[in-house]
């Protein structure tokens, strides 16, 4: 078999055979297969598109291109949660908490910021000292002491996505159904957990800008999942306006800390409760959806999220008196604030502009190895439904680099409609696909 034949195939419109697939997976894991026919084959790949079958061999096949993680020998379901990416999304740290303190065992391993969407790890990372690069035994003792870890993805899990998410980055090929399924997928089944909530984010700060294509992507993920193993289920929630106010690295680690104390906005609250039930439902700690919500409400109101989230702090390496002191985390030397031009009722926040400015103030990364700044950001000051008087603030941006909180400000107030009537209300949560 040569590579060239396998992108003609596909090319072609031809659906590959699973041998075709494994071949050019371990010859992109090996080396064996170089770059420019790996771009080739995803081009391909993403204008021709891949059955559900071809879909599924794909991410076998990524799976098996590096280590399958076994922590057998702590007792319990290990669930984990998956998002595919948004503005201002930090649900990841105060769900992964929440879902530990109600006794489900959560090995998480998230990624870094890309384009205009946030990365967990990178959040994380504004916490002084806390490491997230940890070996398999390293991950299991903090299992086993904590009930939970939060970690990068490390080179021996799935290392043929490693390779060709770096490539789809700079070739425009990331958006693709069959090829995002399996890049989170193979990492997911790797990282040896019993049970995944997908979070499929539809809108236009999303991958998926469609609700139809959201759900495609959601089906394929909870099939391929539930076949290798792994039980899956997803929430498609919508992606247009930011979630939550703060917007950055730092400053999202806050407002997750304050929602962890019940003082979060109401929507990330929202969104956070509803996948750790899932993870406490699938983690057989409770046995319907509105069982394992008040299980989960309770470890809000009582203060065990935010204890465990001290714990995990610690147990990594942080600083744990972050989350009584906040003034312990990066803080950026500037402010400024966007004013509303108008008096009225904010009615919408394009996410997408909210992103761009957040990179264009240091807080986001253009390409992989660039190196994110965890002190910039902005907090929304007026959020959609609220009511502002001209001059009042929209937005405030935190920065640096003085030249650039122009064109942030710019893309700010861009990003903002303000109308003098209420805008409908529009769910967050949008469809629950559970098979
Ligand atoms: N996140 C991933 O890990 N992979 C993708 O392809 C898209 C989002």
């Amino acid at each position: 078999m040569r590579a060239t034949d396998v992108i003609r195939q596909k090319r072609d419109g031809e659906a590959l055979s699973e041998e075709a697939i494994d071949f050019f997976v371990r010859g992109v894991t090996d080396g064996s297969v170089p770059d420019y026919q790996a771009t080739a084959f995803l081009m391909a790949v993403f204008w021709r598109g891949m059955t559900d079958q071809e879909a599924a061999w794909l991410t076998q096949a990524m799976t098996r291109s590096g280590d399958r993680a076994d922590f057998s020998s702590i007792p319990g379901a290990k669930v984990d949660k998956h998002s595919t990416g948004g503005v201002g999304d930090k649900t990841s740290l105060v769900l992964a908490p929440l879902a530990a303190a109600c006794g489900v065992i959560v090995p998480m391993m998230s990624g870094r910021a890309l384009g205009h969407t946030g990365g967990t790890v990178d959040k994380l990372e504004s916490i002084p000292g806390m490491t997230l690069s940890l070996d398999l035994d390293a991950m299991r003792g903090a299992l086993a002491k904590v009930g939970c870890v939060l970690i990068q993805q490390t080179s021996r899990i799935a290392p043929a996505d490693k390779k060709l998410y770096a490539l789809r980055d700079v070739t425009a090929t990331v958006e693709s159904v069959p090829l995002i399924c399996a890049s989170i997928m193979s990492k997911k089944i790797a990282e040896g957990i019993s049970a995944l909530v997908l979070d499929v984010k539809a809108g236009r700060a999303a991958f998926m800008k469609t609700l139809d294509d959201a759900r495609r992507l959601a089906r394929l993920m909870v099939a391929i999942g539930n076949r290798s193993g792994v039980r899956s289920e997803a929430l498609l929630t919508a992606m247009d306006v930011p979630l939550g106010r703060a917007v950055g690295n730092s400053i999202e680690v806050i407002e997750s800390i304050e929602t962890l104390k019940g003082r979060g906005p109401k929507d990330l609250e929202e969104l956070s409760v509803a996948l750790a039930a899932r993870m406490v439902r699938l983690g057989g700690v409770a046995a319907t959806n509105d069982e394992a919500t008040a299980v989960v409400r309770r470890a809000l109101a009582s203060g065990a999220g935010v204890e465990k989230f001290r714990q995990i702090v610690e147990h990594q390496g942080g600083n744990p008196r972050i989350v009584d002191d906040y003034g312990l985390l990066p803080s950026a030397p500037h402010q400024e604030t966007v004013p509303a031009p108008r008096g009225g009722i904010v009615t919408d926040i394009d996410a997408m502009e909210i992103g761009r400015a957040s990179m264009v103030l240091g807080a986001g990364r253009e390409k992989a190895e660039d190196s994110v700044d965890h002190a910039p950001g902005l907090w929304i000051r007026a959020h959609v439904g609220e009511r502002v008087a001209a001059g009042e603030p929209l937005a405030e941006l935190l920065f640096r680099d003085t030249r650039r909180a122009a064109e942030a400000a710019s893309l700010v107030s861009k990003a903002f409609s303000i109308e003098d009537s209420a805008p409908p209300a529009s769910p967050l949560i949008l469809e629950e696909i559970t098979t």
